[in-house]
């Protein structure tokens, strides 16, 4: 890439071409390779799918369907039997892999463990016997409520190598958050930590786990197995709390991975939508396994010298398909960090980078927005020469931090890899090959083979080049969400009754909104429905209200989102009271910490707003767009012919 491009045009038409170099190397090295591997799974996806499955995966028992589509419902590689596990470890153990680094784990206060690939296998053994030992059996679920340890990884494959399923819930949720979960998902066990530590401070996270099974609220969960972390002292309920080092003491690190079937359910993860409660949505084993693989080993490039880090959280679909799953399966190493940027280490993330020799780097758009608050001289005065790839997820870009990744980070030298996808996709949809695919600031590029992506409207008519419309797939893929959990109707409804089935082809609907270039390049939008987005995590606007008028003050909530500049949107609440209580700084203070409380903090609200009443149409539907260009300072006089009550709109604004 020369800097020339980058000095000469300065509008979003700015193009960056992988240098000769890198291509030669890569593992999809032009425009031509891709199109042509692109046209052809276009042609035959499910050809295209088979003959990745057979090369790039082992099976104890081969497919006799490749796919088995029953809208919206499929099944992949039907009859084949493999364990995931299996291909993340033991493959590789008969390799010259068996002594490399799989995880390089930094912890936050200063300490640091490698695993090789034997060493890995070892602990996931162990631990499965463990598993075993407490009665966990093929079928049931784990609840896994973990610090960023790499216990939290080996729980996981051990989970998968006995055919169980992980439900792993992010520790900054809280109690309330993870019973609702656990509960969701009738976890048998649950895998915590005494605590983990977070920004200096301990979080403490089997008090949470307490609170969460207290009066047993979860009747489900019949055991806690206990990592030690921070060594405070935690109170263990007999019979019930098992500290993980005493368990694991002398058992066996024989353990023969169970022969799971393709479509045996991996994991369950919870994520916000537009109505009611979080939902689980459900990923199985075969096509997982191989979506994972195929799209971070094009998309990354990855290669046999790579030190790979992803610094997203095990909590998030981020860190279960691209810390743990895509890249042991790849047999990569992969860095996991417990800890964050904060006050009293503002160049960490380029201290481990320097120390690891990291060459591909993944993060976040509010991660990148938070370095450069921090100031160029941390990554400058670290040596960052081995990166040689960078990558983005979460939210769109936006250019200014692009071109600061790209310059202060990768040097003007490392191509930017914008995935776009989510929770339910499994892996990448729409991201570059960086050998391949030029890239833009602010765009993710192009669709990943087998992929068919395309912007339309709402009656699934492709809209002009440009022009602004739904994100779609129209295809399965092997990585796809199979159904929510216990509720394969809220599936359909969620996903694929948005847009009308048209001759017999089913859309998912991605919830994202989309336009195309003339290049047929991806620009995303950002969410359509009443999903926020902070600091790259999804939040219902509803599970937020639900959370505001469980506080005996709150009559009626209405949550929108407001442009932040540091974590991409922040809440505004807009809150009426019941007549005992008066509007206030107190009450704003309690209200927030209420939220916090029964979700967690990144629910915080940035602001609530006080009000006789919210505004609503003749049919008493709470109109969030006037809402939200309230709270984001716009003007508001526009389309207001559908308000029932105009006076409620004027007060709102007096008050703003
Ligand atoms: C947003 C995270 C623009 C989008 C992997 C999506 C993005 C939601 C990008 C999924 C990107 C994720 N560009 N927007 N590169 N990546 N998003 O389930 O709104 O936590 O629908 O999965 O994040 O969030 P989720």
């Amino acid at each position: 890439m020369s800097d020339s491009t980058i000095e000469s045009v300065l509008s979003e038409q700015r193009l960056f071409h992988p240098s000769e170099e890198f291509s030669q190397q890569a593992h999809i090295k032009s425009t031509e390779e891709y199109q042509q591997i692109y046209n052809r799974a276009q042609q035959d996806p499910e050809s295209f799918w088979a003959e990745l499955a057979e090369k790039e995966l082992d099976w104890f028992e081969k497919w006799n369907q490749v796919l088995d589509w029953q809208p919206p419902f499929a099944k992949w590689f039907v009859g084949g039997k493999l364990n995931i596990s299996y291909n993340c470890l033991d493959r590789h153990l008969k390799t010259w892999r068996r002594n490399k680094a799989a995880l390089i784990w930094e912890g936050e206060p200063g300490d640091s463990r490698t695993y090789t690939y034997a060493q890995l296998h070892r602990e996931v053994c162990q631990t499965a016997n463990v598993l075993k030992q407490l009665g966990v059996q093929k079928g049931d679920r784990v609840g896994i409520y973990m610090p960023m340890i790499p216990e939290a990884a080996i729980a996981m494959l051990a989970c998968a190598r006995i055919g169980a399923a992980h439900t792993v819930v992010f520790g900054g949720f809280s109690a309330e958050a993870l019973k609702d979960r656990l509960n969701d998902a009738s976890a048998k066990l649950v895998i915590t930590a005494d605590g983990g530590w977070r920004k200096d401070a301990i979080v403490p996270l089997k008090d949470q786990v307490d609170k969460a099974l207290a009066n047993q609220s979860v009747p489900s969960v019949e055991n806690v197995l206990v990592v030690q972390r921070t060594e405070q002292d935690v109170h263990m309920e007999a019979g019930r709390d098992h500290w993980w080092h005493d368990l694991k003491a002398g058992v066996s690190a024989h353990c023969p991975p169970e022969p799971t079937d393709s479509e045996d359910m991996l994991f369950i993860l919870y994520t916000s939508g537009t109505t009611g409660k979080p939902k689980g949505v459900v990923h199985t084993t075969g096509g997982y396994n191989l979506y994972t693989h195929v799209t971070l080993k094009w998309a990354f490039d990855i290669q046999d010298t790579d030190v790979y880090w992803c610094t997203a959280d095990v909590g998030w679909i981020t860190g279960h398909s691209y810390i743990v799953y895509g890249p042991l399966s790849n047999g990569a190493t992969t860095v996991m960090y417990e800890g964050a940027p904060r006050p009293s280490a503002p160049g960490c993330m380029w201290d481990i980078v320097e120390k690891y020799g990291v060459t591909i780097f993944y993060t976040a758009p509010t991660a990148i927005r938070a370095f450069i608050k921090m100031g160029e001289h941390h990554p400058k005065s670290r040596d960052l020469s081995s990166l040689r790839i960078l990558g983005t997820v979460g939210e769109p870009i936006n250019p200014e931090a692009w071109m600061w990744y790209y310059k202060v980070i990768g040097n003007s030298r490392c191509p930017i890899v914008d995935t776009w996808w989510q929770t339910e996709t499994g892996g990448f949809m729409v991201t570059p090959l960086p050998g391949a695919i030029p890239t833009k600031p602010g765009s993710a590029t192009l669709p990943f083979p087998g992929i068919l992506a395309d912007v339309v409207d709402l009656d699934g008519n492709q809209v002009a080049t440009n022009e602004g419309g739904y994100l779609v797939v129209k295809y399965p893929w092997p990585g796809m969400m199979r159904t929510v959990y216990g509720d394969p109707d809220r599936f359909r409804r969620t996903y694929w009754e948005h847009i009308a089935p048209r001759e017999g082809q089913y859309l998912y609907f991605a919830g994202d909104g989309a336009r195309k270039d003339e290049d047929g390049y991806f620009w995303v939008m950002g969410r359509v429905d009443d999903v926020i987005n902070i600091a790259g995590h999804r939040l219902g606007t509803m599970e937020v209200e639900s959370a505001l008028v469980s506080h005996p003050a709150v009559a009626e909530a209405a949550v929108v989102g407001r442009p932040d500049e540091m974590k991409g949107e922040e809440i505004v609440a807009f809150v009426t009271l019941e007549g005992d209580y008066s509007a206030g700084e107190e009450l704003e203070k309690e209200l927030k910490q209420h939220v916090a409380g029964e979700i967690g903090a990144i629910a915080r609200p940035g602001a609530i707003r006080f009000s006789d009443a919210l505004p609503k149409t003749r049919s008493g539907k709470i109109m969030r767009r006037l809402l939200r260009n309230l709270a984001s300072g716009q003007d508001v006089s526009g389309d207001t012919s559908t308000l029932e009550d105009r006076s409620v709109l004027d007060k709102l604004r007096e008050g703003s």
